[in-house]
């Protein structure tokens, strides 16, 4: 891993360094922001830089969770010809920073006072060395259970709040014909389900110790076997289509009321809110089953390349300066079902999904609640977080049993750590 690493570095730097072809004032943005939300939510930034006289150059590569879109950056980066900026995350920014080929953004973060705005959580994974080479953009919360209010109504079942209560739920509904689960089959959506799983059924402390510090009793403890059975035990309530299916075609599934729930971050409101859909009234959406004092949290950023152009270098800082400003934080948050990373935002046109999940991040941040998604490039290394989406999805999709899961889980995770 390291020996590969290292290669990259070097591929890379050299690459960066030797050709940067940027255009005056043109910023050409990598994101993977293509669903209706998601597309919605974006374009607002982009009529914000353009209303400042910069040119935005679009650059999407579809595919949820974003593997596509990175390893799309890596090639262009390979090849000398990156990006004006970039939809990076977590660990990751750590490792372009490394690099020596970001742009430092530490002039526009002290002109916008961002160390007095920005939690210390979020602000530490956006710096490097004490530099802010990253601007972040949103706080998602990932252990959401999404439900069309409808099919839970016309059934007379309430919102289960135990996992014994939604699996009564879910028997109930597949006797009526539909499918209960609107599940997306691919590898980091089924890895999203798993870590809300660990969440719900272990507990803080267990998510803590399994998901983030990767301690190797927490991964082979009967605790982790149980996760892997509840969450098996999900696919009796899935359809045969089910396999390779986007998440937001699942989170069509409940908004049609084809499906009752979808296990999702919230994201999934931006899919609700593009068909004009109001929480409280077509559907609702409460912490998964055991995790209501837990707050997965799920930061999606920026990362700026270094170019030499002067009017592009202008466009960045412009970019990073709109994305925290309060406006942006408002309309973008609005679109895209998460809530402002930074203080000084008003909650008043949020809804009440939002608002509930701006004062559980206030509450969780306090009481230890508030905590790294793994699915989502929070916590542990991308090596790491590898080697458990493919135990989680081969066990899925398969006859493994959970105690060999677990098994399979610790052999993987200390492989991917040496
Ligand atoms: C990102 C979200 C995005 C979702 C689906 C997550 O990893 O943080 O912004 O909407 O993936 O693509």
């Amino acid at each position: 891993m390291r020996k590969n690493g290292a290669l990259l570095v070097s591929i890379v730097a050299a690459a960066i360094f030797f050709t940067s072809n940027a255009i005056a004032g043109k910023v050409e943005v990598l994101h993977w922001w293509t669903s209706g939300g998601e597309a919605a939510a974006v374009q607002e930034l982009q009529k914000m830089l353009e209303k400042e006289g910069h040119d935005w150059q679009d650059f999407a590569v579809a595919g949820g969770g974003g593997s596509a879109a990175m390893t799309t950056l890596k090639s262009r980066a390979v090849s000398g010809n990156p990006p004006t900026a970039a939809q990076v995350k977590g660990p990751q920014i750590q490792e372009w920073a490394e690099l020596g080929v970001l742009t430092s953004l530490d002039s526009v973060a002290k002109a916008e006072g961002w160390d007095n705005s920005v939690p210390g959580v979020v602000a530490r994974v956006m710096k490097y060395e004490g530099s802010w080479v990253a601007v972040p953009v949103n706080v998602h919360r990932v252990n959401w259970m999404w439900m069309n209010k409808a099919v839970f109504a016309d059934n007379n079942l309430s919102y289960p709040k135990t996992w014994d209560d939604f699996f009564a739920a879910m028997e109930t509904l597949k006797k009526t014909g539909i499918t209960p689960i609107a599940w997306g089959g691919q590898d980091w959506q089924e890895a999203t389900v798993w870590e809300i799983v660990v969440a719900g059924v272990g507990g803080n402390d267990f998510y803590q110790k399994a998901l983030v510090q990767a301690d190797i009793d927490a991964l082979k403890s009967d605790t982790m076997v149980e996760c892997f059975e509840v969450m098996k035990k999900m696919k009796q309530y899935t359809d045969a289509s089910a396999p390779g299916r986007d998440w937001n075609l699942a989170t069509g599934m409940v908004i049609k009321g084809e499906s009752a729930v979808q296990f999702m971050g919230d994201w999934a409101k931006g899919e609700f809110t593009a068909a004009g859909k109001t929480p409280g009234v077509d559907y609702d959406a409460v912490p998964a089953p055991g995790t209501d004092d837990a707050f997965l949290f799920n930061v999606d950023s920026f990362i700026m390349f270094d170019v030499k152009d002067k009017e592009a270098k202008k466009a960045q800082s412009a970019m990073a300066r709109l994305i925290l400003s309060p406006e942006f934080q408002t309309v973008f948050n609005l679109n895209k079902g998460s809530i402002p990373v930074r203080s000084g935002v008003a909650a008043k046109p949020f809804d009440a999904v939002a608002v509930a999940s701006m004062k559980d991040f206030a509450d969780t941040a306090k009481s230890g609640g508030l905590m790294p998604s793994m699915a989502h490039e929070m916590a542990v290394s991308p090596a790491v977080r590898g080697a458990m989406f493919d135990v989680v999805t081969n066990f899925y999709n398969s006859n493994m049993s959970a105690a060999e899961a677990a098994k399979k889980l610790v052999a993987a995770v200390e492989e991917a750590g040496m």
